[in-house]
């Protein structure tokens, strides 16, 4: 290293000593720890790219941007952590050990706490557009045990490729959650998954325009289940065949995830019914891993 090249390492190291120092009061460890590890990286970062002050300028009107942009209905903050992979990456890191367990994804920005209660073999399409789905399968520990006691959350977006929550009327469409039968079991009817882009005209989107990514998620539908004394799950269930399976703008697909939607023409259904138009199923079993296992 020559002279000059020296003089800037150690006025840059200076910088990142004395913010370092700045956390020594703090009183939480595991605080310290994190604030520690961040401005290291965060100071890491800067010098690799040599960032320039335009770049921050950039950086900062782009967070500024996201903030304007986010509010109780849009999250421009999660997305950004979805496109640069944080999120998969965070699910990666606290997801139990165990192979036997369905794997999680992304959570996405979408649920609702607040989604009706849906009879078990109901339809919590409730009018969301689109061709009829029937999903079924079991709930179980995965000691192959079923899980008669378990609540599923379900959400998806319909044909065009909307959730309730981005239209602006007050609709409540295409979710639900329904208690599984006792040998737990479930079913109900939703519209089957299509493809649809990411929320993408915000600084997201521009950033993912910028980088020659696109927008799009493969098909998909989104479950929470919740057991007693069982991990909750958050997860997808992919639609086998979709083009944007490789191809995920939020990094969430999983293979054991992706699962085949079964077509028929309109006739008698599983659970009964006479269908009068085209219809799909999809089987998918939750494996959950009970609480305190790894
Ligand atoms: C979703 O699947 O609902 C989703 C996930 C991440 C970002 C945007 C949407
Ligand atoms: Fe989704």
């Amino acid at each position: 290293m020559n002279r000059e090249h020296s003089v800037a390492a150690d006025r840059e190291q200076a910088v990142t000593d004395k913010v370092l120092a700045s956390f020594a009061k703090t009183a939480d460890p595991r605080l310290h720890e994190v604030m520690g590890s961040l401005v290291r990286h965060l100071h890491a970062f800067a010098r690799d790219v040599r960032l320039t002050e335009r770049e921050w300028e950039t950086a900062i009107e782009f967070l500024t941007r996201a903030g304007h942009i986010t509010d109780d209905r849009r999250q421009e903050f999660i997305l950004l952590s979805d496109v640069l992979g944080l999120s998969m990456l965070t699910v990666a890191i606290n997801e139990p050990k165990e192979p036997r367990a369905t794997e999680a994804t992304v959570f996405g920005p979408f649920y609702v706490d607040d989604a009706p209660e849906v009879p078990l073999g109901g339809d919590l399409a409730r009018g969301a557009v689109g061709t009829p789905c029937y999903v079924s399968g079991r709930v179980l520990s995965v000691d192959g045990t079923p899980i008669g006691d378990a609540v599923l959350h379900v959400w998806g977006a319909d044909d065009d490729g909307f959730y309730d929550v981005q239209y602006s009327d007050d609709h409540s469409a295409g979710r639900g959650w329904l208690r599984v039968a006792p040998d737990g079991s479930y079913r109900f009817w939703t519209v089957l998954p299509t493809p649809y882009p990411i929320p993408h005209d915000g600084p997201v989107g521009d950033l993912l325009t910028a980088t020659g990514r696109g927008p799009m998620r493969p098909a998909h539908l989104h479950f929470k289940a919740v057991a007693p004394d069982h991990r909750t799950l958050i997860t997808h269930i992919f639609v086998a065949g979709d083009p944007y399976l490789e191809d995920d703008a939020v990094f969430g697909v999983k293979d054991s995830l992706v699962t085949r939607a079964e077509h028929h023409s309109a006739g008698p259904a599983p659970d009964g019914s006479h269908q009068q138009e085209a219809w799909a199923s999809m089987s998918f079993d939750l494996v959950l891993v009970p609480d305190g296992d790894r």
